[in-house]
């Protein structure tokens, strides 16, 4: 089954046609910028483009970096707040015209990792790291998931870890890795005495550059770079709406 994943992101919309049974993408990644301000209709419009790009009749699933429960998102820490309380899914449905499936950005990497990468064959408790924008979080017990945590917002000394260790952040602040990689070695030690994970997947456009900070993580769990990359949202958007819609 082929179906269509899109993922949303805060610099940009990517999407291509996968092929669930092997997790390939079929065509070459089309990616055009997110819109700025990132409101509903222009962030949809940019959907609809992709869609016509690959000229798409069928499912397609799409990411998005909050929380999606039946096709409403709940959050906007780093979209405009005209998302809370929007039905992306039914907005995405009726401007391409194909069956639309929403997710959470970090739930659906983590289901692509899970079933085609650094996850793949992993029982027990694995969670999914994504540092990019922000810190996105996706737990899986025996490879079933648990939709939509948001650990990127646990507090540590009274601020957000996202506002302390995301990948952003680091940029903003010109850090250097090792005083960024300080950061994300107390949000991880902090998780894994929360959750007693067997696995992390550190992913995120930062894991492409893993080379510069792997060895100086910290963690008594094992953790592994995610291996997907920059095509694990789409791949995991694909296959989430390829179940779906398979119902
Ligand atoms: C959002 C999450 C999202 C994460 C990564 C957080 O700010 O609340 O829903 O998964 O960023 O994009």
């Amino acid at each position: 089954m082929k179906v269509l994943g899109i993922d949303v992101g805060g610099s940009g919309i990517k999407g291509a046609p996968v092929n669930l049974q092997t997790g390939e993408l079929i065509a070459e990644r089309y990616r055009l910028a997110t819109p700025q301000p990132s409101v509903p209709d222009a962030i949809s419009d940019v959907v609809a483009e992709i869609t016509e790009h690959f000229a798409w009749k069928g499912p397609l699933g799409c990411t998005f970096p909050a929380v999606i429960k039946k096709g409403v998102a709940y959050t906007a820490a780093n979209v405009d707040k005209s998302w809370l309380g929007t039905n992306i899914e039914e907005l995405i449905t009726t401007k391409t015209g194909n069956p639309a499936l929403l997710l959470n950005d970090a739930d659906a990497a983590g289901l692509a990792e899970m079933q085609f990468g650094a996850g793949k064959g992993r029982e027990g408790v694995v969670i999914m790291l994504t540092f990019g924008t922000g810190i996105g979080t996706a737990i899986f017990i025996d490879g079933k998931l648990l939709p939509n945590t948001e650990f990127g917002h646990l507090e540590i000394r009274c601020k957000e870890a996202e506002h302390q260790a995301a990948a952003r952040i680091r940029k903003e602040e010109s850090l250097g890795w090792k005083r960024w990689v300080e950061r994300v070695n107390e949000y991880l030690q902090r998780m894994e005495n929360l959750f007693w994970p067997d696995l992390f997947i550190f992913g995120g456009g930062v894991s492409q550059k893993q080379k510069k900070f792997f060895h100086l993580l910290k963690t008594r769990t094992e953790i592994v770079p995610a291996q997907l990359q920059n095509q694990a949202g789409i791949i995991g958007a694909a296959l989430a709406a390829g179940k779906h819609f398979k119902r």
